[in-house]
């Protein structure tokens, strides 16, 4: 497919996998807010479309993992997002939210409300993802791999619900970290900190995106 700058940013993260790398580079939300096209997108953030369509090419053109997750079989798609997603992130919420908190108890005099407030939205996060991530590992995925994803349109529904609110609450990290730009006074632990926000978004993106643009579309047809 041609890339414009009036491509739909969610097809193309679907049709061309390594476009995610671009989007992710640039905080670009191709999960939830994956239906509108990347001229939207950029003027949206300030940035200037061409130069991420001249930066899509390019990535384009690289090898690396270009599984086309709509064609391959829904259980095994199940499978990857547990493996590569779920599974990690489940061990990333704990040291996050724990890094969090001791960086606001070390150094909160220097960035009270910055600090404070991650650790406030964090914590949001943390509690939100666990009772999602456990209703889709104990019911939803259950139910797709059973056949029954045609029946599942009230927990998609659902889901897609909360991949919104993650999606906001993403944003607010973001703003809250400055873009994820390393305070000149940051400690070990507080860079850390960052790094991990950050690979947390890129990866969470990715993931809903599985989830929202090809998993369940792919379930509610049966
Ligand atoms: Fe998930
Ligand atoms: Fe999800």
């Amino acid at each position: 497919m041609a890339i414009t700058t009036d491509v739909l940013v969610g097809q193309l993260a679907t049709e061309q996998p390594l476009s995610t790398r671009v989007f992710a580079r640039h905080g670009i939300d191709y999960c939830c807010g994956g239906g509108r096209p990347l001229s939207e997108v950029c003027d949206e953030m300030g940035l200037d479309a061409d130069t991420i369509v001249a930066e899509l090419e390019k990535e384009l053109k690289e090898p690396g993992d270009t599984t086309r997750w709509d064609e391959a079989p829904v259980d095994k798609l199940i499978d990857h997002i547990l493996e590569v997603y779920h599974v990690p992130l489940w061990e990333e919420l704990d040291r996050l939210d724990a890094m969090a908190r001791k960086v606001l108890a070390v150094h909160g005099d220097k960035r009270p409300e910055m600090l404070s407030g991650i650790v406030e939205v964090f914590a949001e996060v943390k509690a939100d993802l666990d009772q999602h991530m456990h209703k889709e590992e104990e019911i939803l995925f259950p139910m797709i791999k059973a056949g029954q994803g045609k029946d599942a349109g009230g927990p998609i529904n659902v889901m897609n619900r909360e991949h919104e609110e993650v999606g906001e609450a993403l944003r607010r990290l973001r703003l809250l970290t400055n873009q994820y730009e390393v305070p000149e006074e940051a400690c070990n632990t507080w860079r850390a900190l960052w790094h991990g926000l950050a690979a947390m978004e890129k990866d969470l993106h990715q993931h809903i995106h599985l989830e929202n643009n090809i998993l369940f579309p792919r379930a509610l047809e049966g």
